[in-house]
């Protein structure tokens, strides 16, 4: 029988085959005054050999990055359109450099307006992230202080500008968000971690492939994201590890009162392990929009605080209104979805009063508690669907 699975794997080995058959030159990142010692910021000549590679090749290329060095990299922007496809093979270990950027420059390596690439490699991305998760509990410190009446001493001026992103895909500008000339992007065999905020993020984009991640950072760490994805189409993610300190959202939609839209999000194959949240779908008040064609398969949960989310209602900084328009949620399949919960609400379906979720499928779905003893709940909010098999704990919204 071909499962989708397997059909998916035939399709990509196509795809690879075909782009290997045709890649015609090897950039090397060394050959352009890369260092890779772990000392020398190797910003400037990854930004020349990125240039010669989508610039000057005559045919699709590969921007190498040797393995058994470390390359120290500010912020770098791999900007596009390139001339022909790029793989950009990393096999060394990428460092981020310590340094204060503007508000604007929160992606530290971002790929952007580019048509066609690959990212893959074993080599591991370090976003350093310790420095930025001192700043903000500093910061929360001082708010707590001042709460409080204590005086206390702080340095003024904390770090302004966190880094956002490691790795981000904005394939398209702005004002380009028709996207129909953005094809076949990839991340594969990515091994991230320390992000300060969010690891890989994609926006902006079609037809991107993530497989083969793992993402790592400290219990301790605030605020991490895993993979964030927002304002694209046909992403498929598989096979992934992720285990950071708080958040991992899989997917997330919708900008404060802006229009959005998602469509054909497809994770799966995947385990998260002690996460704030496990596969996510927020979106603001206001916004409008659709997110629909989306699916979790074969998802592995340890004991995740918030293993199966879907906010409509997200508000992270408080005193959000009601309001009436909403992005529209529907064609959501969570599929074998298997594992603990930290908390006791495993399931929060809380959809918008005014459009509400819609086809939002559970099948196989087990989440125990992860204190033995203790049950799971599950709650809706003008969500609708339907449930197969073995929904645990039961959704009362979804009908058999
Ligand atoms: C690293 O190099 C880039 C490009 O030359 C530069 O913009 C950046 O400020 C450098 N960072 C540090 C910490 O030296
Ligand atoms: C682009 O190619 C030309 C011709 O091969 C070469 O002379 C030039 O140095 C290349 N530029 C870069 C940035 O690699
Ligand atoms: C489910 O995902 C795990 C990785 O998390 C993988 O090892 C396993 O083969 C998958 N099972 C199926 C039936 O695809
Ligand atoms: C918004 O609506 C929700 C659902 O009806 C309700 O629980 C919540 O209290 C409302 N919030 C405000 C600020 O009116």
């Amino acid at each position: 029988m071909i499962n989708q699975r397997s059909l998916r794997t035939s399709i990509l080995l196509l795809l690879t085959s075909f782009v290997a058959g045709t890649l015609a030159a090897t950039y090397r990142v060394t050959d352009y005054g890369a260092k890779g010692d772990g000392i020398t910021n190797d910003t400037e000549a990854f930004t020349n050999a990125w240039r010669a590679v989508c610039l000057n090749s005559t045919a699709a290329s590969i921007l190498h990055i040797p393995g058994g060095k470390v390359y120290l990299l500010g912020l770098t922007k791999f900007r596009g359109p390139c001339n022909h496809y790029v793989r950009v093979q990393v096999d060394g270990n990428l460092k981020r450099v310590d340094e204060v950027w503007s508000d604007d420059d929160n992606n530290w390596l971002l790929f952007i307006n580019v048509n066609g690439i690959t990212v893959a490699g074993a080599g591991e991305i370090d976003g350093q992230g310790a420095s930025w998760w001192a700043c903000k509990e500093a910061k929360a410190r001082r708010k707590l202080a001042r709460y409080l009446s204590i005086y206390q001493t702080f340095p003024k001026k904390f770090c302004i500008n966190y880094l956002k992103n490691i790795l981000t895909l904005r394939i398209c500008s702005l004002a380009d968000v028709r996207i129909s000339r953005c094809k076949c992007k990839s991340i594969n065999a990515r091994f991230f971690k320390n992000s300060a905020m969010m690891h890989v993020a994609v926006g902006m984009s079609v037809g991107v492939r993530i497989s083969n991640l793992k993402i790592t950072a400290p219990a301790e760490s605030p605020n991490t994201d895993g993979i964030h994805v927002e304002r694209s189409r046909h992403v498929i993610i598989s096979d992934c590890q992720i285990s950071t300190g708080k958040s991992s959202d899989l997917v997330t939609l919708g900008i404060e009162k802006s229009y959005a839209t998602a469509e054909g999000i497809h994770v799966s194959d995947s385990t998260i392990v002690r996460t704030d949240n496990g596969v996510r779908i927020k979106t603001w008040q206001g916004a409008t929009g659709f997110a629909r064609d989306i699916s979790f398969r074969n998802i592995s949960l340890t004991e995740v605080r918030n293993p199966i989310i879907i906010d409509q209602f997200y508000c992270p900084r408080g005193g959000c209104k009601n309001e009436t328009s909403a992005v529209q949620v529907s064609n959501v399949k969570f599929i074998g979805v298997k594992g603990t919960s930290a908390n006791d609400m495993a399931i929060r379906l809380e959809c918008s009063q005014s459009s509400g979720c819609h086809d939002v499928v559970m099948e196989d779905v087990d989440i125990r508690n992860a204190v033995p003893g203790e049950q799971a709940q599950a709650f809706c909010f003008n969500a609708h669907g339907k449930k197969a098999k073995v929904v645990k704990p039961d959704v009362p919204c979804l009908s058999y």
